[in-house]
């Protein structure tokens, strides 16, 4: 835990111009400076960093987000290396915060220790060469890896090891292994686990290990399979500061080079199977890790490469894990990217079929994916009869949702035209009926005066708080309850404002910047980039207090209405006087 007044502190500190033109060629474009999106490849340059709000937008992909976002996203650093990273070059000392202690209990305890991810990097490291090591040693885990027919070239590559049988080998290379501190980096980095009588003993017990490395190369975590039989067949590192399950993919540094060479990537399900495609020619696979692919992991593909392949198996299985990765899928989708998705035969996973039938066939199937288009309308219709009016309602009302999260706007409208079709409506009958606001369709670097406004109340509010945190102090609070048709952007709000409450330094009204950086792992952060990102031609001559009051005002005109409508529904005798005097005063105002 980092405090954020300190993370304020160094992102007034810090120029993100600085930090992005060292890796960046950045151009002078009026207040801005713009370049070509090193997050997406494109030849006009859409990518957009502002000094006066010291934050970064690409209008072609959506990357968005602080200084320390940048670092993160472009260094494929955590947040606390990218924190450090940016306190060392403006020669900040990052604070290590207490794990609070409440009065009455004790003050031991607590996850964050103050190890640094330097000594958690060195543990894992150390673990590693232990492992191979170990590996070079055992007759039954060479045998095995023999078996599943790889190659020692490729378990090299992969520093593929092998954690032996046996309650506390680390000890060899940890000579303190008992008598360190209660929170020592060995058990912070999920190595060695010690149990309530103060006992340690190895996580990894007599499993092939698998070293897994972030997007710098470092080994954050691993995955230990057993040899023969045994429960769980995986064990993997737990959550630790250097490992967040919903972040990584196996292989992803590995792949780098190969994903921009093919132009692709391929996502297939397990370890084995990226090791097995790499060992036949295919180096561009990697893999979740024992999770759904969530909307970080597409978002973080989409940025290597513009054509995403998943891969699953052919089984009823495979074909929910990749329902959930479309789901997860549909609000990080871009123009002009493409995802797909490939089925293997029944009872094939991709390590088998390619030593089967080797990387042309491979490399076949993946050409024969299905588009994120077809695998949803396909999937959709499977089970429902569009012959009869009832299916075909059934179908729209369970696209609705799917399709309200494509942001991206051609596609966004491809979807419904081809809804359109299969359900026999018109485009303009399904807009209605989905209640579908109109994106517009390119949104310009520069939009001209007069601003347009946007049409949710609480979007417009959102701009105006993420300019200036001030307001939060001035805006009535009522105003933020009760239903709403833009119930995302009302809690998008209601989260900006709660945060900014706990700042005192923002409430006073002092510029700050980038807000978002708190946000980034919040469900409204793709909403608070796009609110941001839409005050990047706000200067010097817009009315703030004109946008404040004008958004309040409609928000006030909704409530009015829905108070209305309710009063309005109940039968004239079951008002009481109060109410038939608002009722009044309502339709007067
Ligand atoms: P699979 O069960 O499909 O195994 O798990 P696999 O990859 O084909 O493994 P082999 O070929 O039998 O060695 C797919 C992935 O799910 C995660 C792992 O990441 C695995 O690679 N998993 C699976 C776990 O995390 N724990 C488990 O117990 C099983
Ligand atoms: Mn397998």
């Amino acid at each position: 835990m980092i405090p954020q007044s300190f993370i304020q502190d160094l992102l007034n500190r810090v120029d993100i111009v600085d930090v992005i033109e060292r890796h960046v060629p950045l151009k002078k474009a009026g207040t801005n400076y713009s370049a070509c999106c090193p997050f997406h490849s494109e030849k006009t340059p859409s990518f957009t960093v502002s000094p006066a709000k010291q934050f970064y937008h690409c209008f072609g992909c959506g990357a968005h987000g602080s200084a320390v976002g940048f670092m993160m996203e472009y260094g494929g650093l955590n947040f606390i290396e990218a924190v450090n990273d940016l306190a060392d070059r403006v020669g900040m000392q990052v604070p290590q915060q207490q794990p609070e202690s409440r009065p009455g209990m004790a003050a031991s305890g607590g996850q964050s220790t103050g190890n640094s991810s330097q000594d958690l990097f060195e543990v894992m490291n150390t673990a590693t060469r232990f492992y191979r090591e170990q590996l070079k040693h055992s007759e039954s885990a060479i045998a095995y890896l023999k078996k599943r027919g790889l190659t020692g070239e490729t378990a090299a590559r992969f520093a593929i090891g092998y954690a032996p049988a046996g309650w506390q080998n680390l000890a060899a290379v940890f000579p303190d292994y008992q008598a360190r501190m209660p929170t020592d980096p060995l058990v912070e980095a999920g190595l060695v686990i010690e149990n309530d009588d103060g006992k340690r003993y190895d996580r990894f017990r007599d499993r092939i290990m698998f070293p897994i490395l972030n997007q710098k190369g470092m080994i954050v975590g691993f995955g230990g399979r057993v040899l023969e039989q045994g429960e769980p067949k995986y064990l993997n590192s737990p959550e630790t500061p250097l490992f967040e399950k919903g972040r990584e993919l196996y292989n992803l540094f590995g792949a780098r080079k190969a994903i921009r060479e093919a132009g692709r990537v391929v996502v297939v399900e397990g370890y084995m199977d990226v090791v097995a495609l790499s060992q036949h020619g295919i180096d561009y696979a990697v893999a979740a890790l024992g999770t759904a692919t969530t909307p970080y992991h597409v978002q973080k593909l989409l940025r290597q490469t513009d054509d995403v392949v998943f891969c699953f198996d052919g089984d009823n299985a495979g074909r929910k894990a990749a329902w959930r990765a479309l789901e997860n899928s549909l609000a990080q989708l871009v123009d002009g990217k493409s995802l797909s998705f490939l089925f293997l035969p029944e009872g094939e996973d991709p390590d088998s079929y390619v030593r089967k039938s080797g990387k042309e066939a491979f490399e076949g199937l993946l050409s024969q994916a299905l588009p994120l288009s077809v695998f949803l309308f396909k999937e959709l219709s499977a089970h429902t009869d569009l012959q009869t009016s009832e299916g075909r309602a059934k179908l729209v009302q369970e696209a609705k949702p799917l399709l309200a999260q494509v942001t991206a706007p051609t596609l966004a409208l491809m979807l419904l035209k081809r809804l359109a079709e299969l359900s026999g409506t018109s485009q303009g009958e399904l807009e209605n009926l989905l209640q579908i606001r109109r994106v517009s369709s390119s949104p310009s670097p520069r939009p001209r005066a007069p601003r347009p406004q946007p049409a949710s109340p609480y979007r417009w509010l959102l701009q105006v708080l993420l300019h200036d945190p001030g307001y939060a102090s001035k805006l009535e609070r009522e105003l933020l309850r009760g239903r709403s048709e833009y119930a995302e952007e009302m809690a998008a709000v209601v989260a900006l404002v709660e945060f900014i409450d706990t700042c005192p330094h923002m409430a006073e009204g002092t510029a700050i910047p980038s807000v978002i950086t708190y946000f980034h792992d919040s469900p409204h952060r793709a909403l608070l980039e796009k609110a941001e990102s839409e005050t990047l031609a706000w200067d010097g001559s817009i009315d703030l207090e004109a946008e404040f009051s004008g958004a309040l005002a409609r928000l006030r005109e909704i409530q009015r209405k829905q108070r209305m409508t309710e009063l309005h529904s109940k039968s004239l005798s079951a008002l009481t006087p109060e109410e038939k005097q608002e009722y009044q005063r309502l339709m007067a105002s």
